[in-house]
């Protein structure tokens, strides 16, 4: 489930008119010139209604009914979630460096070209000493230690979702950037530890007009021909009649975005973010709620997340493929191999089942099958990606990839 992160520096005068009003006011426009011709997104129209303000303490069951049942799901604010939080309360740039600053992060460069985006691995601390600077971000996998001090939310401390939760991911970056207008695979609450952000939410009934289509199987889409920074609406005359809602993050804030749900985010400003993405493929069962009372004051490390992040660990990326996604890779690949497993150099593998097939992908350090003279690549082996799942797994630590196992057997 690749996610796009697609980021490009915004046009700052404009900016500064946005962030100062904090609401929009189409400018006037004469004669043929449609609203916010050339201007970012969302000045072509007033925002819908707000956002619904969802309460800190809803319940996993019912924010299930409200917010994921509806068809095309329903954004929604948490106001000051994390406000309490350690987090929001410390993560000033000495005491990251202090305390996180070994921490290796992925980091992209805000570009003005779009196409052009590449990653960097950068220490946390040499990071801090130079993103004023250099227009680099932020956007790794939370390392654990820094999960003691961000909140859980009590609605994914509970029921179906809690046993789904797939990745953390951490945010950060000196500001004035403008994502593009796009949509991502998983179920996301995005809380907002340091800055400002603006989020421009956009349902999926309004996806013809952006020229963009809802891609079930793939899970991430955006629009590659809209500028979000100067929406040349003579081009793109649909845009004009998009509806969205709107609505400004401040610190301790969360947003429910939900799977597949369009977003166009802005920063203004140092800024740091946590995400927190759960599994949109599973239903919610009622009786998964048992008796757990989640607890305010519990911390995302107290919960079992697919992805972890320790610091002796040598790959961190984001926007990795859920369990399920992955158990039916694997099964494919077992189906096609298994008639040819015991030929597996150096295992007795005769009668195996699928979960020691699991456990032996785990263990290998090279695949070895008479096909690719004991050498194979990755194509060789048959789905490239689920190889890919296959080496970010095996190098993992290994509570991880026993929670992993227990999920895909
Ligand atoms: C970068 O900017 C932030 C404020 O936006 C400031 O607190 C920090 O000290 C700056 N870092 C450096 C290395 O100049
Ligand atoms: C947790 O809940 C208690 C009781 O409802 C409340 O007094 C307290 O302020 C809450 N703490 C946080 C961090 O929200
Ligand atoms: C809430 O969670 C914290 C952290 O996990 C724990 O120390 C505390 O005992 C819990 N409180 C309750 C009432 O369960
Ligand atoms: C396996 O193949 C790769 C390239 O395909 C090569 O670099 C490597 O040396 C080979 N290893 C062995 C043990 O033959």
């Amino acid at each position: 489930m690749i996610w796009l992160i697609l980021v490009t520096l915004l046009d700052k005068s404009s900016s500064s008119i946005w962030f100062k009003d904090y609401f929009l006011i189409p400018p006037a426009t004469c004669g043929l010139i449609p609203p916010g011709h050339l201007h970012p997104f969302g000045y072509h129209k007033q925002p819908l209604e707000q956002m619904d303000v969802i309460p800190n303490a809803i319940s996993a069951d019912e924010f299930d009914k409200i917010y994921i049942q509806p068809e095309g799901h329903r954004p929604g604010i948490f106001r000051g979630l994390q406000k309490q939080s350690k987090a929001t309360l410390y993560w000033d740039d000495k005491y990251l460096k202090e305390n996180f600053g070994e921490y290796k992060v992925l980091t992209e460069i805000k570009h003005e070209l779009r196409q052009e985006f590449g990653k960097r691995l950068n220490t946390l601390s040499k990071f801090l000493e130079e993103y004023n600077t250099t227009n680099q971000y932020v956007v790794t996998v939370l390392p654990d230690e820094m999960r003691r001090e961000v909140l859980m939310p009590s609605f994914l401390q509970c029921g179906t979702y809690s046993h789904n939760l797939l990745e953390l991911n951490l945010w950060m970056g000196s500001g004035d950037t403008a994502s593009q207008v796009h949509y991502d695979a998983d179920h996301n609450v995005h809380c907002l530890i340091a800055g400002k952000k603006s989020f421009f939410m956009i349902h999926p009934d309004q996806y013809k007009k952006l020229y963009m289509e809802r891609l079930e199987h793939t899970g991430s889409n955006y629009c590659p021909d809209i500028n979000q920074n100067k929406v040349d609406m003579l081009e793109d005359s649909s845009v004009a009649d998009v509806d969205y809602q709107w609505d400004v993050l401040h610190p301790g804030d969360c947003i429910f975005i939900p799977a597949q749900y369009s977003h166009q985010v802005r920063s203004y400003g140092r800024s740091i973010s946590v995400t927190i993405l759960w599994d949109p493929t599973v239903q919610f069962d009622t009786d998964s709620m048992g008796d757990c009372e989640p607890n305010n004051t519990s911390s995302i490390a107290d919960h079992n997340v697919v992805w972890n992040y320790k610091l002796e660990d040598i790959f961190l990326d984001v926007g990795y493929a859920t369990p399920h996604v992955m158990r039916k890779e694997m099964v494919g690949v077992w189906e096609q191999w298994k008639e040819k497993i015991s030929d597996l150099e150096g295992y007795d593998s005769t009668g195996w089942t699928y979960c020691q097939f699991v456990s032996l992908m785990f263990d290998m350090k090279r695949w070895s099958l008479p096909e690719c003279k004991n050498n194979c690549s990755t194509q060789e082996i048959g789905l490239p990606s689920l190889l890919m799942v296959w080496i970010q797994i095996r190098i993992s630590t290994y509570p991880q990839r026993s929670y992993l196992t227990h999920l895909i057997c």
